[in-house]
C-alpha cells in the first residue's frame, strides 16, 4: 500500500479534500493508496479532529517543545517514516502546513513532497497573499501546487487553479473563491501522483 501522509497546521479543508476523494474515488482499491495519517505542529488544530471524524490517524508534534528547526524536523521525519515502506515511498502532502522545512527534511523527500499556496506562484510566495494580490491590482488570483524545494515556494509547478479578483473583494472574500479551487485542485494533483 502507498501510504499518503498529510501534514496540516489549522483547519484542513484541503486535507478532508484529498481524503475524501481518496475515500469516493476507491484509492486503495484502485491504486493501492491511502491517507494513512495527519499529522499537525498543533495538537488543537481543527483539522486533526476532521481527520479523525474520516477515520484517518492522527498525531500531533509541537514544535516549541524542540530546541531548533533541525530538531522538530528529524522527529517529524521520524514520525512520517514510520509510513514510509520498501518499494512504496510515503507521499508527503504539505496542506496549510505552516512551518518552514528545513534543507534536511525537504531533500530527504524529494520528489515525494508536494504543496499547496494560495497564490499564483511565482507571485506572492510567502504570507498574506490575497492581500498582497488585491493591493497589487491582481485582475486574477489563484493557488499553485507545487514540489517542494529547499527554496521556500519555489519548487517546479505541478497545477494552477485561476480565479478573478472582483470589484470590492477583500483578503477574506478572495480567499474563500480560492480555497474552493484549493479543493478541487490538490485531490486531482495527489491522484496523479499516486497513479504513476
Ligand atoms: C490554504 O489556503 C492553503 O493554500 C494555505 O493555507 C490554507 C490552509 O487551509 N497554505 C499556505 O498558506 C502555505 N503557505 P486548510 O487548512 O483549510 O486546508
Amino acid at each position: 500500500m502507498k501510504n499518503i501522509v498529510i501534514l496540516i497546521s489549522g483547519t484542513g479543508s484541503n486535507m478532508a479534500a484529498i481524503a475524501q476523494a481518496a475515500q469516493r474515488e476507491h484509492w486503495a482499491e484502485r491504486y493501492g493508496a491511502q491517507v494513512a495519517a495527519v499529522l499537525s505542529n498543533k495538537a488543537d488544530a481543527p483539522g486533526l479532529a476532521l481527520a479523525r471524524e474520516l477515520g484517518i490517524a492522527t498525531d500531533s508534534l509541537d514544535h516549541k517543545a524542540f530546541a531548533s528547526r533541525e530538531a522538530f524536523d528529524a522527529a517529524l521525519r521520524q514520525r512520517i517514516d514510520t509510513y514510509d515502506q520498501p518499494g512504496a515511498p510515503v507521499l508527503v502532502v504539505l496542506a496549510g502546513f505552516m512551518r518552514i522545512l528545513s534543507a534536511g527534511f525537504v531533500n530527504h523527500y524529494a520528489g515525494r513532497l508536494v504543496n499547496i499556496h494560495p497564490s499564483l506562484l511565482p507571485a506572492f510566495a510567502g504570507l498574506n497573499t490575497h492581500q498582497r494580490a488585491i493591493d497589487a491590482g491582481c485582475k486574477v488570483a489563484g493557488a499553485t501546487v507545487h514540489w517542494v524545494t529547499p527554496e521556500l515556494d519555489h519548487g517546479p509547478i505541478l497545477a494552477q487553479a485561476v480565479v478573478p479578483v472582483l470589484p470590492g473583494d477583500t483578503a477574506q472574500t478572495l480567499a474563500a473563491r480560492v480555497l474552493a479551487q484549493e479543493h478541487l485542485m490538490y485531490p486531482q494533483v495527489v491522484r496523479q501522483i499516486i497513479q504513476k
